[in-house]
């Protein structure tokens, strides 16, 4: 979908449908919402009389024109209550309204912005989020559906304001909107993809295009590679899979003259996981093509950094695998050896997301990054703690923690934070080596998040926990079924709102 912005009058707008909007409670519309009410003699004014039109937040009116407009259609699109109005409303209603209009026939519609004009929002930050709201809110993964209905499409929509000295901001807003948003869908694409299709190997092939696309440095290593780095604990997982693991590493260079000014974002790429030898249930076990999730986001984030260009230098690292239960899988009381020198017993080996990591985090360590923040579906229990609303946040670095809470409520992306104590690492303890894999039932996230914490070495770092955040199982506002691409939005902001510091 092709988002355009235009200064004008939308009740001049040929088009197949335009949608105006209506704050709840307001019974004479004003702005673009009472030029349109007054060509409609007085329609959507009436229907609020008549107690049809409330203007609850995503309530959506449709209204034929019947020749007293150039458009066919108009959708009266309710904001909700002017106190709760804000950019998370706007990404919503502007979900809703672009889903209604897809519907319709004709595969144009034009929208006045929500939220620049009463609203009182900077038309900057309206134009980021009706954009983050249009094109979240339409995506579908069915590429692998035969036939497609093709009829029911929105090739291009007109956003209209009709104060001019608006548009830069406005423009600049969706601009914005759009590459965050192309890179969040990036990321529900691979997160979809089934693990046939999403191997390590075919992880790598997108990382080579985001680099190739963005002017990116890339590495990918190879499992001689790998073993010759150290990183007996990413090897440990990937030797019970046929498919040849991948280390990839992006590079962003906003700032070549001061190295220090850097980030590393690391994310678990395990592209199936089965478990391994600790072999999962058989129910929902498909739900675990997920468990890329985190290494999906980073990649994408970095196909946003180098469209946004922030002057600060990022370094995205994947440890990609299958977590599979083959001939030459290791076994619970392996003993495994990390990068960094720590010996780690393998309790269980379907906590193979920690160990794929250790050895990220380890390597990011030692290559200096000041800043770390990784991103993995970690633990089953984070969503028993958090459900699917909120991603857990951990770290050894409060500020760090609190940057990445403030990027989340930037983004609508919500993050809560969780503790980290020296008095959970007993629970880790080993009696053969310097840690075990497992905790035990007992604040699992943490425990998870800690034994990765490990292997930071001298590095600020922080942990997004994103087991239940990663997915939804309905539609939600922008969030559709499937993959959210979730934190890809806030990792971004966070990386941009590091370099203005
Ligand atoms: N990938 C899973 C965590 C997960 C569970 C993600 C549900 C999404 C939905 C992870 O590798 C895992 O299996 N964790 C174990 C850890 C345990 C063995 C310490 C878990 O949560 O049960
Ligand atoms: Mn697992
Ligand atoms: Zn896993």
């Amino acid at each position: 979908m092709k988002i355009k912005v235009v200064a004008g009058d939308i009740t001049k707008h040929e088009v197949g449908a335009i949608a105006v909007n209506l704050f709840q409670g307001v019974t004479s519309p004003g702005g673009a919402t009472g030029a349109v009410d007054a060509a409609l003699g007085g329609a959507i004014s009436t229907l609020i009389e008549q107690g049809e039109i409330k203007g609850k937040r995503g309530e959506l009116t449709l209204i034929h024109t019947f020749g007293k407009m150039r458009a066919d259609r108009v959708l009266v699109v309710g904001l909700g209550k002017q106190e709760d109005f804000d950019e998370e409303a706007v990404r919503a209603v502007s979900a809703a309204a672009c889903r209604r209009l897809k519907e319709l026939p004709g595969n144009s519609a034009a929208m006045i912005t929500h939220g620049a004009g009463i609203g009182g929002m900077d038309a900057r930050s309206s134009g980021r989020s009706i954009a983050e709201g249009t094109i979240l809110g339409t995506y579908r993964f069915d590429k692998y559906k035969s036939s497609r209905d093709d009829s029911r499409q929105l090739d291009e929509l007109t956003i209209v304001e009709h104060d001019a000295s608006k548009m830069e901001d406005l423009e600049q807003g969706v601009q914005e909107g759009s590459v965050l948003s192309e890179a969040t869908l990036l990321c529900r694409d691979m997160v979809n993809e089934p693990a046939n299709h999403m191997t390590p190997t075919h992880m790598a092939e997108i990382a080579l295009d985001v680099a190739r696309s963005g002017g990116l440095e890339i590495e990918v290593f190879e499992r001689s590679t790998i073993a010759d780095m150290g990183m007996g604990a990413f090897l440990g997982v990937a030797q019970g899979s046929r498919e040849p693991p991948k280390l990839i590493v992006l590079r962003y260079k906003g700032d070549p003259s001061d190295e220090s000014n850097a980030v590393g974002l690391l994310g678990k790429g395990i592209t199936f996981d089965t478990g391994g030898i600790s072999i999962k249930p058989a129910a929902n076990m498909g739900e675990m093509k997920t468990d890329m999730a985190g290494g999906a986001s980073v990649i994408s984030a970095m196909q946003a950094i180098s469209q946004l260009r922030p002057r600060i230098n990022v370094t995205t690292i994947v440890p990609a695998t299958e977590n599979m239960p083959g001939g030459g899988a290791q076994r619970p009381g392996d003993i495994v050896k990390a990068m960094n020198g720590k010996t780690i017993e393998i309790d269980n080996t379907d906590a193979e997301g920690r160990l794929v990591l250790a050895d990220a985090v380890a390597y990011a360590s030692s290559l200096g990054l000041p800043k770390l923040v990784d991103v993995a579906t970690l633990t089953g229990a984070i969503v028993t703690a958090l459900g699917k609303v909120y991603t857990g946040a951990f770290g050894n670095d409060q500020e760090l923690v609190e940057q990445i809470v403030e990027a989340g409520r930037q983004t609508g992306e919500r993050i809560w934070q969780m503790p980290i104590l020296d008095d959970y690492k007993d629970q880790y303890k080993s009696d053969v080596a310097d840690i075990k894999n497992t905790g035990g039932r007992a604040a699992g996230p943490v425990t998870g998040a800690q034994i990765i914490g490990e292997f930071a070495g001298e590095a600020s770092w922080a942990h997004l926990d994103i087991a239940g955040t990663a997915r939804s199982d309905r539609v939600n506002g922008y969030k559709t079924k499937g993959a959210t691409g979730v934190p890809v939005r806030t990792l971004v902001r966070l990386v941009s709102n590091l370099a203005n510091i």
